[in-house]
This record gives C-alpha cells, sequence and structure tokens, in this order.
C-alpha cells in the first residue's frame, strides 16, 4: 500500500510509529513547513512535498493520513479523496461545520474508506465497557478533561486555529458517550475565563450538559490549566449499572453488585491504524470504528457545546 502524510508534526509522529509496528513503509510526506516535511521524510526514506496536490498528483497514494490542525482543514482531505486514496484523519475532523460538510460529500462521492482518529474507541477498556453493558439502558454520562496546556503551543492556544479545548480536546469525551449513548441532542455549557488568559485567547475551564435523544443526559467538564492525574475519565451509568473507564487502561465500577475491576494494556491509537490498513486493504468500511461522517458528528456537538456558551442557551447540533 502506498501511503502518504499532509501534516507532520505530533500526531503524525504517532501515528507514523504505529505503521511502523505494522512493517508499512511511507512513500511521501508533505507539511507546509518544508524543512519540517524534509526532516520526517528522511527518517522515513519517503519524498518530502509543501504542497499537497503535488504529492497527490505525482504519488498517487492508495491512502493519506491527514494529520493538521482544525483551522488548517481547506481541501486537502476531499483533495485526497478525489484523487482516490483512503483517507485517516486525526480527531476533531475541521473547525467549520460547512467545510467538514464539503469534504464529507466529497469523501461520499469517491467511495473511499474513510477514518477519523477517536482511538478511545479501539482500546480494551472501550471494548470490555461494550462487553459489560451489552445492550443494557445507559442514563447518565459524567466525564471530564482535565490537562495542562503544553509549553509552545502555538496554534492550540488560539479559538481561530483549534476551536476551544471543548472543540479540540474534549472532542475525545463528547465522542466516546455519543459511542456508548447515542446522538446527542442538545448542548448547554459555560465557560470561565481569567486564570490562562496569558496562553489562551478562550475559556480555561468549561461544562457542558448534553440531552441525548435517547433520553440519557450527560455532564462533562474541562480544564486546560490544571493537569489532573486522570486527565480524560468517562463514567456511565444506568440501573444497577455504574463503569467508570480512566483512559487509557482502566476500567472500574460495578454491574448487579459485582465488582469490575480491569486493566488493558491496548490504548487504542495502534489498532485504529491497524483496522483502518486492513480495512483499506479488504475495501471495507465497515471495519473503521468513526468514519468521517461519524466524526463528523461529533464535531457537530463541540461546535454547539461550544455556541452555546456564546449564546447562554442550550444548542442543537446541527443534522449531519
Ligand atoms: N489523541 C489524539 O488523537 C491526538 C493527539 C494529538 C493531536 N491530535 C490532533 O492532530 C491534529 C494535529 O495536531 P498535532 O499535535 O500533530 O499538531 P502539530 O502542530 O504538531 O502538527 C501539525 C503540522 O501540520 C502542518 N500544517 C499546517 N497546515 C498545513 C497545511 N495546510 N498543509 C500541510 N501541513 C500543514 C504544520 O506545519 C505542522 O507540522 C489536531 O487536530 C489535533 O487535535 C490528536
Amino acid at each position: 500500500m502506498k501511503i502518504g502524510f499532509i501534516g507532520a508534526g505530533g500526531i503524525a509522529g504517532n501515528y507514523l510509529a504505529s505503521l511502523a509496528r505494522l512493517g508499512q513503509p511511507v512513500a511521501a510526506v508533505c507539511d507546509i513547513n518544508a524543512d519540517q516535511a524534509a526532516k520526517v521524510a528522511a527518517g522515513l526514506n519517503a519524498k518530502p512535498y509543501s504542497d499537497h496536490r503535488a504529492m497527490l498528483e505525482a504519488e498517487r497514494p492508495d491512502a493519506v493520513f491527514i494529520c493538521l490542525p482544525p483551522g488548517a482543514h481547506d481541501s486537502q482531505t476531499a483533495d485526497a479523496a478525489l484523487a482516490g486514496a483512503a483517507i485517516f484523519t486525526a480527531k476533531p475532523v475541521g473547525l467549520h461545520l460547512d467545510q467538514a460538510l464539503r469534504t464529507r460529500d466529497a469523501i461520499a462521492k469517491s467511495g473511499v474508506v474513510n477514518s477519523v482518529g477517536y482511538m478511545a474507541r479501539y482500546s480494551d477498556v472501550t471494548d470490555k465497557a461494550k462487553e459489560l453493558v451489552n445492550g443494557r439502558a445507559l442514563g447518565l454520562g459524567t466525564g471530564r478533561f482535565l490537562c495542562r496546556m503544553p509549553p509552545n503551543m502555538v496554534w492550540w492556544s488560539k479559538r481561530a486555529i483549534c476551536g476551544g479545548q471543548m472543540l479540540e480536546q474534549t472532542t475525545h469525551v463528547f465522542d466516546w458517550f455519543r459511542y456508548f449513548l447515542g446522538e446527542a441532542a442538545e448542548a448547554h455549557a459555560f465557560g470561565h475565563r481569567g486564570f490562562a488568559d496569558d496562553v489562551a485567547d478562550f475559556e480555561d475551564a468549561t461544562v457542558c450538559n448534553l440531552r441525548f435523544a435517547s433520553g440519557a443526559v450527560a455532564s462533562i467538564t474541562s480544564t486546560l490549566c490544571a493537569s489532573a492525574p486522570e486527565c480524560f475519565v468517562t463514567e456511565i451509568s444506568g440501573r444497577d449499572i455504574y463503569l467508570r473507564a480512566i483512559m487509557d487502561n482502566r476500567l472500574e465500577g460495578s454491574i448487579d453488585g459485582q465488582k469490575i475491576d480491569f486493566t488493558g494494556e491496548e490504548t487504542g491509537y495502534f489498532r485504529q491504524i491497524e483496522q483502518f490498513l486492513e480495512a483499506v486493504r479488504a475495501g471495507d468500511q465497515r471495519r473503521v470504528r468513526c468514519s468521517f461522517e461519524d466524526g463528523l458528528r461529533t464535531l457537530a456537538v463541540s461546535v454547539a457545546a461550544t455556541r452555546s456558551i456564546e449564546t447562554g442557551r442550550p444548542e442543537k447540533p446541527i443534522e449531519v
């Protein structure tokens, strides 16, 4: 399989490590920062590009990994799909819904296999939680993303590029709840500012309540200025069932009075790449756990939650 990358920063390195573990070479690396493209490509014996269209035309890759900051998404994914490449894109699928909808349509038109890097869907902990829930009704989700913004994150500190913390990071929590509780119908959020005005031009702490179409409800907290020992945590509850997933590897709780205490080994980062390659080889979209359109639905929840802070009202995610 011939693989290309568009964007060659932090998450690209993570995906490249999984491809190396699978013995899968990479043919081409594109980054608008030509030095970065050259550096990463040299380590892979790949060809560097600074223009993604030039890469698509010259290389005709079978699959392209899109590893761009949210606000940098333009036509890259659509161009790759229309050139016939399967798509693996880092989360979130973009910043603006209209642009992401256009990309979704281009992917549908091309019919290529497509996947979004919501790695938590592929973890042992998530597999175990799915097995234990086994179709039982769930009424409540509580979750959090409590971290500290890493230093020198130029784009991550700007709402115009990252969209704020709920769009950029808490999106993992929103997506996990969609995976277990179904579609979110409404979001009502509040934000705090003042602790991190020197490092980010958006809220440093948020709370968001979600109402799901199933009738389930969820409450999600986030901060970017105080890392907690357990940053990404989700809890789901129903009658006589309570599960607490501590990403990346712990699942605790109780079901019908039986204690649950599980430690996973696989975090999902590797398996999402492994399953994507299998899906591309087999031409089988069903092997992917989060399609571009599914990821777009998660983006719509993040956008509704972020808009709710501005309007002060509950907001509905757009229909996708
Ligand atoms: N757990 C996860 O799944 C996870 C973890 C980290 C980051 N991410 C996501 O990955 C995405 C990228 O984050 P990152 O940490 O790799 O950022 P990064 O800044 O480290 O890398 C982004 C790269 O994209 C390049 N770039 C920007 N615009 C471009 C364009 N138009 N064409 C080609 N290259 C371009 C930049 O020069 C940079 O090298 C973000 O959406 C982020 O949310 C996901």
